[in-house]
């Protein structure tokens, strides 16, 4: 099969595309897809950096990737809710789920059956970043209608799908944007728009139940202050400059335990302050987030918003694009029609 091959830590300079052995036979629970499309998501590229050591699977060459779109070809012994020939989605790893190939094997529990009314680049776009919207605002906390909620970044991967996410259990959504992304963040249904390059942000928002830092790099002391008491801050937490800081004082293996040690810093310090809640969220391929992602999807409650499709040979460009931590919803690898 073809897939994408990552030769060492690096940039996109260490991407190939090669013929590599066909993606294994599915073992007990376990199917292969054969992928139609497969997205891009930031910890893609901060995988093939280096940046997340301790996500299993990282023996190189490695294919990179995340998620995915496609049809079922093989089944494994014990899988009773997938058959071949069944169109599905999924998410198997951040950044070390090797979908960037024809082919991927992994548990059935990892994939969901696709909705008839997306394309498979449309369904392969909103699994990461749904996931983690899902965590985030229906597990840590469970945003209800009429709450009052800051997304940070709401024109990129996660802030797109969380803006939707929002409106659709009845939030008042406030966003934030670069100027020329304003416009598509309203016309996706915040009813507030800010630009984030505008002043400062912290000082014009109060009275917020639960700011959303989709972003990833806003600093929590400051914005508790627009939280209104018991409010919730939740952030990704892992924003490019933020990582690079992070790497510069705690190496670049440790930076993310650096980040969860500021966290509960932070948390704890928020409780004493009108019981606010500061929270990291780490978006997990659970069964039930899935299933909800494709109730969102069938029912249009929540649309792909998808920036730019590229083919297979294109990676380096794909990859290099997703680094600009700029976007107007997703960037897409397609490898099969439809
Ligand atoms: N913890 C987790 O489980 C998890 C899961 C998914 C993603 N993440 C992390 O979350 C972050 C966002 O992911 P993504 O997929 O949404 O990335 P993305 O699609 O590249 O979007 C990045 C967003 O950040 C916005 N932005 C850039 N500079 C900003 C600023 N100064 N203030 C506010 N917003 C700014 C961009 O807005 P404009 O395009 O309008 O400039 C864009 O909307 C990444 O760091 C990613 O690694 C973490």
């Amino acid at each position: 099969m073809r897939a994408v091959l990552l030769d060492g830590y690096g940039g996109a300079e260490r991407l190939r595309v090669a013929q590599v052995a066909d993606a294994a036979a599915p073992r007990r629970g376990q199917v292969r897809v054969r992928v139609h499309a497969a997205s891009l998501n930031p910890i893609d590229w901060k995988v093939c950096a280096g940046y997340f050591p301790l996500i299993p699977g990282q023996r190189m060459p490695m294919i990179p990737g995340s998620d995915c779109s496609g049809v079922v070809d093989a089944v494994g012994d014990g899988v009773t809710d997938l058959k071949s020939g069944d169109a599905v989605f999924g998410l198997i790893s951040g950044g070390c789920g090797h979908t960037f190939a024809e082919f991927v094997t992994a548990s059935a529990k990892r994939f969901v059956r696709k909705p008839d009314n997306v394309s498979h680049a449309e369904a392969a776009s909103v699994v990461l970043v749904g996931v983690t919207v899902l965590e985030a605002l229906a597990r840590i906390i469970t945003l209800r209608a009429g709450q009052r909620l800051f997304i940070s970044g709401g024109a990129g991967g996660v802030g797109s799908f969380a803006v939707q996410y929002a409106r659709s259990v009845g939030a008042r959504v406030l966003a934030s944007a670069g100027a020329a992304n304003l416009e598509f963040v309203h016309a996706l249904g915040a009813q507030e728009v800010y630009d984030y390059a505008g002043g400062d942000l912290a000082a014009q928002l109060n009275g917020l139940d639960v700011i959303f830092d989709a972003f990833g790099e806003l600093d929590a002391r400051r914005y508790l202050a627009c939280l209104k008491p018991g409010g919730a801050f939740i952030s990704t937490g892992s924003g490019g400059r933020t990582m690079h800081a992070l790497a510069q004082r705690y190496g670049k293996h440790l930076w993310l335990f650096g980040a969860l040690v500021d966290v509960l810093r932070l948390s704890w310090q928020a409780r004493r302050q009108e019981r606010r809640r500061v929270a990291m969220v780490f978006g997990q391929p659970r069964p039930e987030h899935l299933a909800h992602i494709a109730q969102l999807l069938a029912s249009g409650a929540v649309k792909a918003q998808i920036a730019q499709v590229y083919p297979l040979d294109d990676i380096a460009r794909a990859l290099g694009d997703a680094q600009t931590g700029h976007a107007r919803g997703k960037r897409v690898i397609e490898l099969a029609n439809g």
